[in-house]
């Protein structure tokens, strides 16, 4: 391809001095062409012979779009220097071809954007819709041509269907096409008009990088525009956007909502979206595999078809029940006549058959919600035992109390309920009725009448026992269904389909927990618009990003029990309200993690739960060190606050059984301990102690550090202090460089790199003391966390140490990141070093969440501290405290968390491992246990901060919760509860896995 002379070319006739790079086209020759001043223009020569009304539609389209909606990210089209759009320009081989010059949009094209989140897709409705309004009223005698790719004339697939050689795939092929011959007269009855046609995932271009909001930057390519009804251009979209989305419905639901949004559909072209997409995927499939009888030898043609095949023949879509998500998705009724079965049901209210045999609007509402109720215990396992008794705080002498609709719960725990591999999968929680709990075998009575449309006895575990279905009618004539569950199942002897039952006829009683289902005796009330895909079998629940649909598909029942919406409605905390809250009532620097912060109301072990029940995968945390909600920590907490919670001005047997219990983790020479109520607390007392056996002040610490948040912690802390608005650095306080071996001055390939990092320490002792002061200590934290997740080679601190106590120095390990057993091979982080500290200072994971922290030292650094003032903490060791601390040192025995750590840290270690070796962005892989960290890096090395923060978010919309950490912020902390276990690893494994393939897909 000669570059030179398309650029003289562009010189010669639009006076654009420009570089030119080739780009694809199936016929044409497409340039970008990069003027001087940075300006991008997309040179088109049509392929020799082109007809020019092709172009010249083309460019009448864009300029009409230009003038209609001058917002649309269209790409406008660039006359020349006399004007004209469009101008014969021979090739370098002497052909005329018909050149024109479009502006070049930003971005990249969808197909490779990353991620297809929701709001892009809609954005992409949105867009495409807009330029189909703009276009309704373009006229072109062009559109009316013949061509395969014209959807309504798709019906030419049918003589080829002897192509597709596989029967399976060829009897799908014809069904497809059968079905669209059904349409035929729907469709030449909508009215045409001219449309891009081709809004395939490499004409739309996206904007916007790693942490960026994503946004559709350009709708391209108007070459294959034809008049045809709307809803093909949206159907044509669709085709594409479902193509290994592991989501297709989600997508399709957001994408013709954002179309809606910009270019209202009637619910008769909503309805229609689904067959026309696989109808076009249909005639791509078709059109493939006679390009690849025509070219056997080209690959790529079979290759191509491969996502259409996996969609076509993996998704199980119900079109009924699809047909109603999108009319939901664009508020529309779920069905015909769905608006006026509400309408109806509404002017009803007061005057339906009391359900229960009396009025309810006295009934007392009782909450199941995730923030009102603990049950179940385990929101991964709901037992009989307690299903039987769920909600017995809100029995009241046998009367009846409600349950409300739209309640997200935890009592549906069992796995039917997720929707994906893991814990942390996406789960149906929200409920879609009213429950209405009354004691057993309370008849119930037909609130009107209606047609038994199922009567079953599901005798599955925590399934509904006896359940019936009613249908009934409006007087217009227009269905509507009530279920009726856990019920006592002798209605199944004497009903059956086809029963009539009357208004206000006693026709079933509630269940006891032997038969319907296991659960303390209700009903569950539900109404259903439609059971198009549902059919007999109902989702109870629904899961809570799914709402808009199953509100839709079944309201609140509450007017049919005569009640008010509002009585019966769950709403829960508004995330935003309290996140005003904070703004109003807290200071700016209380900072939120993830750019949309999470509100989490329930734990279990290593899983957490927003309000709505969506679960997460907690690898974050390790304050809850042996797992959120511990039983055996409620326990004792609920037992010493029965009997009392003192201090330690007074003698109980709890102070000297936690202290003993510690002791026993540590080295002999360590035997004095102090009980504060955080590590900040201990390490603030440790400056003390250090001060009082030395007479000294003077501080030697590694750079990065963290130590607490109270003045003397931040004066150690260089993650503070020097932090952007930080304090700075005291006198009395000399930095070194932090024994990193990826990063640092001396790097793993070089044997004597602890020593060399050690001896650091010798020009911060001197600068100390020419500054005239004298050596306290040392402080570290055993290995750095807030630093970046390090291991400082071995040998590092018990060289530090000698420096530090040859200048009188004492040795401060701060062990609140490490201790405790998160190493797996080590309780604690000093034995990994082989150091001796003089001090050990313990934090957060000690108390499981409660406050509570704790510093152990020498008998004679303690008697040094003991010639000063009383020491006393009046929360520190309180009874309470001891009991919770000891409870949490016995479980990681107990539960052999350690070896847990240990066995769990080296899945982990592999398996990320693994991710280095694959993804370039992985510079470094490093950690002990489950003290874990992911370094992050840019192509030359550097720190990828930007992406570090777009992984970290982006594992949040997985449902997994991490950290980032480092001076540059770049390095993900993966640091969980000791609880995680073998599925947990596998899904932080596998996300991570494909969230770093969406940065280098893009
Ligand atoms: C190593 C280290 N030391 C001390 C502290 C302070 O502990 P607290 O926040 O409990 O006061 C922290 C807290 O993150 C820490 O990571």
């Amino acid at each position: 391809m000669n570059l030179q002379h398309w650029a003289d070319a562009l010189k010669t006739h639009w006076g654009i001095t420009a570089d030119l790079c080739q780009l694809d086209g199936e016929y044409d020759l497409n340039f970008l062409a990069t003027a001087r001043d940075g300006t991008g223009y997309i040179l088109k020569a049509m392929r020799p012979a082109c007809d020019a009304w092709l172009v010249e539609m083309q460019v009448q389209a864009f300029q009409h779009i230009a003038t209609r909606a001058a917002d649309l990210p269209c790409p406008r089209v660039i006359p020349n220097q006399g004007g004209a759009a469009m101008l014969s320009i021979a090739d370098e081989n002497g052909d005329q071809r018909l050149c024109w010059i479009l502006e070049c949009l930003p971005g990249k094209c969808y197909a490779k954007a990353a991620p297809k989140t929701d709001t892009l897709i809609h954005e992409v409705g949105a867009v495409l819709g807009g330029a189909g309004k703009a276009l309704a009223d373009f006229e072109h005698a062009g559109l009316e041509r013949d061509f395969k790719w014209d959807l309504m004339r798709a019906g030419w697939i049918g003589s080829e269907l002897d192509s597709i050689s596989d029967p399976a795939r060829q009897s799908l092929i014809r069904e497809i096409d059968t079905d669209f011959a059904k349409l035929e007269p729907v469709m030449t009855a909508l009215p045409k008009q001219a449309i891009h046609n081709d809004a395939n995932d490499y004409n739309i271009m996206v904007a916007g990088e790693l942490t960026e909001p994503r946004r559709v930057s350009g709708l391209i390519d108007l070459g294959d525009m034809c008049a045809a009804p709307r809803v093909c251009d949206l159907a044509i979209a669709a085709a594409y956007i479902v193509l290994d989305h592991p989501d297709p419905e989600a997508a399709l639901a957001a994408l013709v909502a954002g179309y809606h949004s910009a270019y209202p559909l009637t619910p008769q072209e909503v309805d229609l979206v689904y067959p026309l997409l696989r109808t076009r995927l249909a005639v791509s499939v078709v059109n493939s595999t006679l390009m690849a009888i025509e070219n056997p030898n080209d690959p790529y043609v079979t290759i191509s078809q491969a996502p259409a095949w996996r969609f076509l023949e993996g998704h199980k879509i119900h079109p009924g029940l699809l047909s109603a998500r999108l009319r939901a998705a664009c508020d529309m009724p779920v069905v015909d006549g769905a608006d006026r079965v509400m309408a109806w049901i509404e002017a009803e209210r007061g005057g339906f058959a009391p359900l229960m045999g009396e009025d309810l609007s006295k009934a007392q509402m009782g909450s199941l919600s995730v923030e009102n109720s603990t049950w179940p215990q385990n929101p991964f396992h709901m037992p009989l035992e307690e299903a039987a008794r769920v909600g017995e705080e809100f029995e009241d002498g046998g009367r009846i109390w409600l349950g409300y609709y739209h309640e997200p719960r935890l009592i549906y725990a069992e796995p039917a309920f997720r929707k994906g591999p893991y814990k942390a999968s996406n789960r149906r929680t929200v409920h879609l009725a009213i429950d209405a709990f009354a004691p057993d075998f309370t008849p119930m009575f037909a609130p009107l009448a209606g047609e038994v449309f199922v009567v079953e006895n599901r005798t599955g575990h925590l399934d509904y026992g006896g359940v019936i279905i009613l249908r009934h009618e409006t007087p217009a004539g227009d269905p509507f269904y009530t279920l009726y569950g856990h019920l006592d199942p002798e209605c199944c002897d004497r009903l059956q389909p086809g029963d009539r039952i009357e208004k206000g006829a006693e026709f079933c009683r509630l269940g006891d927990h032997t038969m319907n289902g296991g659960w303390a005796p209700h009903v569950h009330f539900q109404l259903a618009l439609t059971t198009e895909g549902i059919e007999a079998d109902w989702p109870g629940v629904g899961d809570p990003d799914e709402m808009y649909l199953w509100r839709a598909v079944c309201p609140n029942p509450a007017a049919l029990l005569n009640l008010p919406d509002e009585k019966c409605c769950y709403e829960p905390t508004d995330k935003e309200t309290i996140r005003q809250g904070r703004r109003d009532h807290f200071g700016g620097n209380l900072s939120l993690t993830y750019a949309d912060p999470v509100m989490l109301l329930r734990g279990w072990k290593h899983h957490l739960f927003d309000e709505w029940g969506r679960p997460y995968l907690d690898a974050y945390n390790n304050v809850p060190h042996v797992g959120h909600a511990h039983p055996r920590i409620q326990v004792v907490a609920a037992d010493q606050l029965k009997r009392m919670n003192s201090n330690t001005r007074y003698l109980h047997p709890a102070q000297t059984a936690f202290a003993d219990k510690i002791l026993s983790k540590l080295p002999d020479h360590l035997e004095v301990c102090f009980f504060v109520n955080s590590g900040t607390e201990a390490n603030e007392l440790a400056l003390r102690l250090a001060r009082a056996h030395t007479g000294a002040k003077g501080m030697v610490t590694p750079d990065h550090g963290y130590h607490g948040n109270t003045t003397g912690a931040i004066d150690v802390s260089a993650y503070k202090f020097n932090a952007k608005g930080g304090i700075g650095k005291p006198d009395w306080v000399e930095l070194v460089e932090v024994a990193d071996d990826y990063r640092g001055s001396f790097k793993r390939d070089d044997p004597d790199r602890a020593q060399k990092f050690a001896d650091l320490v010798d020009p911060a002792i001197a600068a100390l003391q020419s500054r005239g002061h004298g050596i306290a200590g040392f402080i570290a934290e055993t290995f750095p966390s807030v630093g970046g997740q390090i291991i400082p080679p071995k040998g590092y601190l018990p060289a530090v140490y000698e420096k530090i106590r040859a200048a009188g120095g004492i040795c401060i390990a701060d062990e609140v990141q490490t201790g405790l057993g998160r190493l797996g091979d080590y309780y604690f982080g000093f034995e990994h070093q082989g150091a001796s500290p003089d001090i050990v200072v313990m934090g957060k994971p000690i108390g499981n969440g409660h406050p509570l922290g704790v510093l152990v030292t020498t008998r004679a650094i303690a008697d040094s501290f003991a010639q000063g003032p009383e020491f006393f903490s009046t929360f520190g060791g309180s009874t309470l405290s001891c009991r919770m601390g000891k409870e949490v040192l016995d479980i990681v025995d107990d539960e052999a968390l350690q070896e847990n750590a240990r066995h769990m840290g080296a899945d982990l270690m592999v398996g990320l491992k693994a991710l280095e070796t694959k993804h370039a962005c992985v510079g470094d892989v490093r950690g002990m246990g489950l003290f874990l960290g992911l370094e992050l890096i840019e192509e030359d090395g550097t720190e990828a901060t930007q992406l570090c923060s777009y992984v970290k978010n982006r594992m949040r919309d997985h449902r997994i919760l991490i950290g980032s950490e480092g001076p540059k912020d770049n390095i993900l902390k993966i640091r969980p509860p000791l609880t995680i276990d073998a599925e947990g690893v596998n899904m932080i494994l596998t996300v991570l896995d494909g969230i770093l393939l969406e940065v280098s897909a893009g």
